[in-house]
This record gives C-alpha cells, sequence and structure tokens, in this order.
C-alpha cells in the first residue's frame, strides 16, 4: 500500500469489544493504516458496536446517522460498522443506512483487511457469519493499541454464550460458547508480559465455562478455567491477573480456591447476581438460587477475606414486584457490595423476556433504579472508608504535573500527591490511603521494603 490511511474507531459496550478493537487496529495497523482520534479527518471510520440494551445500540446508530453528512462531504470516506448490532441487524443496516459501506459481525473482525480490501474496489458488504464450531485465530499483539492501559491488558479466552439467560442478547450476537486454545493464550501472554506488561486480564462471557465446549484445539488435553488460571500464573513477569465475566451458576469451588493458592488472582471478583428474588432468577433463567449465591460468597470470603465484590442488577425484570424489588435491596444489604452496575431492563429483539406479558412501566424501573444506587453510593462509600489508614499496592496507569493516578489489586483508584518526578504508567508504588470517597481513595506515597520499582518500558511508552 502507497498512501498511509487513517482509521478511527470508536468502542462501545464491554471489554470484549475494547479487545476487539485492539485486534482490529493491529489488523488494519499491518493493512497500512494509522489510528487517529480525530472521526472529521479519518479516511475510514469503525464504529465497534453494542447491544446490551437498547440505549447501547442507539447511542452507536445515532453516530452512524451522524455520518451520513460527514460522508456527503467527503466522498472517499469508508464506514464500517462492527460488533454485537452488526451481528444482530447483518443486511438490514445497510439497507437502512445506505452511507455504511462494511458491516462485519463478531466472528469476522480477523478478515477485516481482506473485506476492505472489496470494499476499495467500490463494494458494499455485510460479514456476520456464524458458526457453532468457531476457532479465535492464534494472535500474537504488536502493538499497545486500544482502551487498555500499556501496562495492563485484556486476553480473550473464549468468546459467546450458551446460557441464554431471558434478558440477554449476547447468545445471539456472539454465538456459542468457544474456548481457546490453552497453548494460544499462553502465548499471548507472554509476548504481553516480554514487552512489559504487568497485568493481564484473561476475558470472555462466561469465563467459568472455560473449556467446557470441546473446541480447544486437538494440542491441548481439555483444561477448566482454574488450571487455565494456575497455568498463566506460573509465567514470568506477571505481578497481577484477573478475569471476568462470571455467571455464578459455574462457580466452581476448584476456581474459588484459585483466590487461595494464586497469589498473583487480585483479590477481586464481578460475581453479577441480577436480581435477589429467586423468583425473578427462575424467570431469567439465571438458574441459582438467592441462598446458593450467598454460600458461594461465603466460600469466597473464607478463601480471601479481603476480596472487593462487584455485581451486575436489572431492576423491572418483566413480573418484578416491589416485594421482589425489596429482595434485590436485601442482597445489596447482606453482601454490601464495593460497588455495582445497575441497569433498567430493556427489552432486546429475539430474547425470551421481549415476550413476557407483565412488564414493568418506565416510571417505575426508573424509581426503582435510583432507590437502589442510592444505596449502592451509600455502601460503596462505607466500604472505601474501610481502607482508610491501609498501605495499598498501586499500579500506576496515569502520570501528571502533579498527580498521579493507581489502581489497587482490589481494582479501586487511587489519586496520589506526586512527589517522585520519575514515576511513569506501568510502576508499582505505595500509597497509605487518607480519604475515601464513593468511587475512589486518596493517598499518599510511602516506601515499601522494594521502594518504587520500575519495570521494563511496556510498548507504547
Ligand atoms: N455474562 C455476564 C453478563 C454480561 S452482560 C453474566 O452472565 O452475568 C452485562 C450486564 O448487562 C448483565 O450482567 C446485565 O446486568 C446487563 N444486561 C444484559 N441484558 C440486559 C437487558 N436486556 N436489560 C438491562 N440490562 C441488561
Ligand atoms: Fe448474557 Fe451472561 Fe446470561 Fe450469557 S450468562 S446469556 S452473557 S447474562
Ligand atoms: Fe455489548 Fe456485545 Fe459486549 S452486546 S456488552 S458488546 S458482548
Amino acid at each position: 500500500m502507497d498512501i498511509q490511511r487513517s482509521v478511527y474507531i470508536k468502542t462501545f459496550g464491554c471489554q470484549m469489544n475494547e479487545r476487539d478493537s485492539e485486534v482490529i487496529a493491529q489488523l488494519l495497523g499491518e493493512n497500512g493504516y494509522v489510528e487517529t482520534t480525530s472521526m472529521e479527518s479519518a479516511d475510514l471510520v469503525i464504529l465497534n458496536t453494542c447491544s446490551i440494551r437498547a440505549k447501547a445500540a442507539q447511542k452507536a446508530m445515532s453516530l452512524v446517522g451522524q455520518l451520513r453528512k460527514q460522508k456527503s462531504q467527503q466522498s472517499q470516506l469508508k464506514i464500517c460498522v462492527a460488533g454485537c448490532v452488526a451481528q444482530h441487524e447483518g443486511e438490514q443496516l445497510l439497507r437502512r443506512m445506505n452511507h455504511i459501506d462494511l458491516v462485519v459481525g463478531t466472528q469476522n473482525i480477523y478478515q477485516i483487511g481482506e473485506l476492505l480490501d472489496q470494499v476499495d474496489q467500490g463494494k458494499k458488504l455485510t460479514a456476520i457469519d456464524m458458526v457453532d464450531h468457531y476457532r479465535i485465530p492464534a494472535f500474537l499483539p504488536t502493538s499497545g493499541t486500544g482502551t487498555s492501559t500499556a501496562s495492563s491488558k485484556f486476553v480473550t479466552i473464549m468468546q459467546g454464550c450458551n446460557n441464554f439467560c431471558a434478558y440477554c442478547v449476547v447468545p445471539y450476537t456472539r454465538g456459542r460458547e468457544v474456548s481457546r486454545s490453552v497453548s494460544d493464550i499462553v502465548d499471548e501472554v507472554k509476548v504481553l508480559l516480554d514487552s512489559g506488561v504487568s497485568e493481564i486480564t484473561l476475558l470472555g462471557q462466561n469465563v467459568n465455562s472455560y473449556g467446557q465446549t470441546n473446541s480447544v484445539t486437538p494440542d491441548d488435553s481439555p483444561f477448566s478455567f482454574a488450571q487455565l488460571l494456575k497455568r498463566v500464573a506460573t509465567l514470568s513477569g506477571l505481578r497481577r491477573l484477573r478475569f471476568t465475566t462470571s455467571n455464578p451458576k459455574d462457580l466452581s469451588v476448584e476456581l474459588m480456591q484459585c483466590f487461595k493458592d494464586i497469589p498473583q488472582l487480585c483479590p477481586q471478583f464481578h460475581l453479577p447476581v441480577q436480581a435477589g428474588s429467586d423468583k425473578v432468577l427462575r424467570r431469567m433463567n439465571r438458574k441459582y438460587s438467592i441462598a446458593k449465591y450467598l454460600d458461594l460468597v461465603a466460600q469466597l470470603r473464607s478463601y480471601r477475606p479481603n476480596i472487593a465484590l462487584t455485581t451486575d442488577i436489572i431492576v423491572g425484570f418483566p413480573g418484578e414486584t416491589e416485594q421482589d424489588f425489596q429482595e434485590t435491596m436485601n442482597i445489596l444489604e447482606e453482601v454490601r457490595y464495593h460497588g455495582s452496575f445497575s441497569f433498567k431492563y430493556s427489552d432486546r429483539p429475539g430474547t425470551a423476556a421481549e415476550n413476557f406479558p407483565d412488564k414493568v412501566p418506565e416510571e417505575q424501573k426508573k424509581e426503582r433504579l435510583m432507590r437502589f444506587q442510592k444505596r449502592q453510593n451509600e455502601i460503596s462509600l462505607e466500604r472505601n472508608h474501610e481502607y482508610i489508614g491501609t498501605i495499598m499496592e498501586l499500579l500506576v496507569e496515569q502520570v501528571s504535573e502533579t498527580s498521579i493516578k493507581g489502581r489497587t489489586v482490589t481494582n479501586h483508584i487511587v489519586h496520589v500527591d506526586k512527589q517522585n518526578s520519575d514515576l511513569r504508567p506501568g510502576d508499582f508504588i505505595s500509597a497509605k490511603i487518607y480519604h475515601a470517597g464513593q468511587h475512589s481513595l486518596k493517598g499518599e506515597m510511602v516506601e515499601n521494603n522494594e521502594g518504587t520499582r520500575h519495570r521494563k518500558s511496556p510498548f507504547n511508552l
């Protein structure tokens, strides 16, 4: 390719999409594109979309709408819609919005280079193949593009979901569960660690069921998720290991014990409960009861007492009564989550709940969400106060003139006044916490036994 063209990538949705955008950026880099942060001046705009709630899909589609004007003024502009809305709506998108050039589904991103070659020849294309025995290609990162910070990286270990929770679009947008081979995962993690990365987050829609599908490559004997964690933890240079997300129904004792056995596994667990009422959970098709969930929480805390738990909540699922909602408030009091993501139930096309008759009125959903979030904010603040006076290790993410932003093993953000001017993102420091807010902590730097450790510079720094 003679001329260098620029690509602007906008990512909506979860970490899976963020990781996919990094893959897309790398593949396009190999095809002669450079990434730009300006949508207005880009030759190619890629919107990596999310379909989890109606609002998320609308947000992405309204940006696609805005691009019509830009395209009318800049006819060379190519527009690509990728991700979960692309997968879900497919060809329809091209028909509805004829300024789009390419629609790429979630299993087609690795072909983006060839697809764009065809677009260059004047074609409009939809590539949304979805097969049950999809293989996520082996992929070695070469550059630190994307949203995960340079010293903390995402690695996809599986894709898709077989659970069909009644409200959820993911099984339709990501297809059936497939696990990557252990050797592909280990190779990818090794490349990252060798380049100076020290924190890895393993990603999948339901990591707990890693390896339960028969799609791991023949060179690997079946591995459970716990075995995979242990394998990854042996790799040199790894200081912090995390994973997300987990459906509680598949949380094994073997996995919970990893919090005791693997020191690098961070004491932090995102365990979405969704609702506090067994009746609602049954209708959601979640396949666990609140008693079972609370037992899991107790076990996790016995293996790692300082574990910080977070969750996802849906309020106003069809049929949710005030009594059911009260049970969601009760679980908040019982577990006292460090934080949570809470959403109003949103109808998604093609899901079972879309056709449930007893929808909760919008006003009621709004009111319940506010009540939930108000109490969660209070609990988060109380939880954060527990850290005051403690010394926490921080992985530095940002350094400005006057302050440092770092992250603890429990996934808390800590702001520290800057004293040491040599600090860079990727360094580890220790801070004594003196102030707690709802969403972050403040600390002052203290010398730890090792002193401030500088690591090899990760790529991109
Ligand atoms: N795999 C994870 C969830 C991934 S989706 C799990 O099983 O727990 C992220 C979150 O979006 C979900 O946990 C849920 O709380 C929320 N969500 C999914 N579909 C939704 C819908 N239709 N309406 C509102 N929230 C939804
Ligand atoms: Fe969606 Fe998670 Fe349920 Fe899968 S397990 S259907 S991703 S909520
Ligand atoms: Fe959204 Fe797709 Fe992730 S629907 S939450 S981007 S799997």
